[in-house]
C-alpha cells in the first residue's frame, strides 16, 4: 500500500483526457497534473526541444513525492520516454505502447491510421511499436498539426465550422485508404472525437491515447503493490506555466468534473 500520488503531464489542456480515464480507473489515487500551458503547443518541435521541456516537466513534478508519473503526452512519449525512464528511478509510462495493443485488439483486417502531432509522426514511434506487436498489420500516418491549437482555443465542438473543415480536410483522404481503426494519437484528440467519428464513419473504430495507459498503470501499480488502500476518492491537483483563470475554465470540460482546487502558476524555467 503506497499513497503518495502519481504525476500526471502533457504540455497543455490535452493530457487532462488521460487525466479523466485515471480518474474512473484508479478513483482512490491522488494526482498532480502539470500543463505546460505557456510552451503549448509541443507537436511542431524538434526531439532536443522536445527532451529539454520534458526533462524541466519531471523535474518539477519530482519535486512531489510520487510513485509513478503519467506523460500523458503523445509528443513526449513518441520522442522522450526512454530517456526519462532512464534518467529516473519511478515507474514511467507512457501512451504509445498501450494505445498500439489496443488498437491491434480492436482492428478487423488490420489496417490502422494514426493521426497525431508532427513530432509522433516524425518519431515513427506508433509505427515502430504496431509492427512489433504485429509485422502484418498495414498502418497510416497522418500528422494534424491544426488541431491541438484549435483545441486549446475551444474549438473542437460538432457544428463548429472552422474543425469541421480542418478535419474534413485532413481526415476524408484518410478514410478512402480504407482503414478499420483510427488512433487518435495525441492526448488533445479525444476532444475531437465526436466530428472525428462523424467523418470517418461509423465501420472505423477510434482508439484514444491515454485510456490504455491509466490500464497500463493501474497493473504496474497492482504488481508493485502500490495502489493506495485509502478508501477516499482521490485528490486532484493542478499546476500550470501560464494563466491559471484559461487553464480552469476549459479544464473542467475535459474533464467533466468540477474543479475542487484552483489551479496553481509554476515557473518552469526555475526546473
Ligand atoms: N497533447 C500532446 C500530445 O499528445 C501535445 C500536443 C501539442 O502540444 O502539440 O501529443
Amino acid at each position: 500500500m503506497d499513497t503518495r500520488a502519481i504525476g500526471v503531464f502533457d504540455s497543455g489542456l490535452g493530457g487532462l483526457t488521460a487525466a479523466r480515464s485515471l480518474r474512473q480507473i484508479l478513483p482512490r489515487e491522488n494526482l498532480i497534473y502539470f500543463g505546460d500551458t505557456a510552451r503549448v503547443p509541443y507537436g511542431g518541435r524538434s526531439r532536443e526541444t522536445l527532451l529539454k521541456y520534458a526533462r524541466q516537466d519531471v523535474r518539477f513534478l519530482r519535486s512531489f513525492d510520487l510513485k509513478a508519473i503519467v506523460i500523458a503526452c503523445g509528443t513526449v512519449s513518441t520522442t522522450s520516454l526512454d530517456t526519462l525512464q532512464a534518467e529516473n528511478d519511478l515507474p514511467i509510462v507512457g501512451v504509445v505502447e498501450p494505445t498500439c495493443r489496443r488498437a491491434l485488439a480492436v482492428t478487423r483486417e488490420k489496417r490502422v491510421g494514426l493521426i497525431a502531432t508532427q513530432a509522433s509522426v516524425r518519431s515513427g514511434a506508433y509505427e515502430a511499436a504496431l509492427h512489433r506487436l504485429d509485422p502484418e498489420v498495414e498502418v497510416r500516418c497522418l500528422a494534424c498539426p491544426l488541431f491541438v491549437p484549435l483545441v486549446e482555443n475551444g474549438r473542437f465542438r460538432p457544428g463548429d465550422t472552422v474543425i469541421e473543415t480542418v478535419a474534413r480536410e485532413y481526415l476524408e483522404p484518410l478514410r478512402d485508404t480504407g482503414i478499420d481503426t483510427l488512433i487518435l494519437g495525441c492526448t488533445h484528440y479525444p476532444l475531437l472525437e465526436e466530428v472525428i467519428a462523424g467523418i470517418m464513419g461509423p465501420e472505423v473504430a477510434l482508439v484514444s491515447a491515454g485510456e490504455e495507459s491509466a490500464f497500463e498503470l493501474k497493473r504496474l501499480l497492482t504488481a508493485g503493490d502500490l495502489r493506495t488502500g485509502e478508501d477516499r476518492e482521490g485528490e486532484l491537483t493542478f499546476y500550470v506555466s501560464d494563466r491559471t483563470e484559461d487553464f480552469e475554465r476549459v479544464a473542467s470540460v475535459f474533464l467533466q468534473e468540477d474543479l475542487r482546487h484552483a489551479a496553481q502558476w509554476v515557473d518552469i524555467d526555475r526546473y
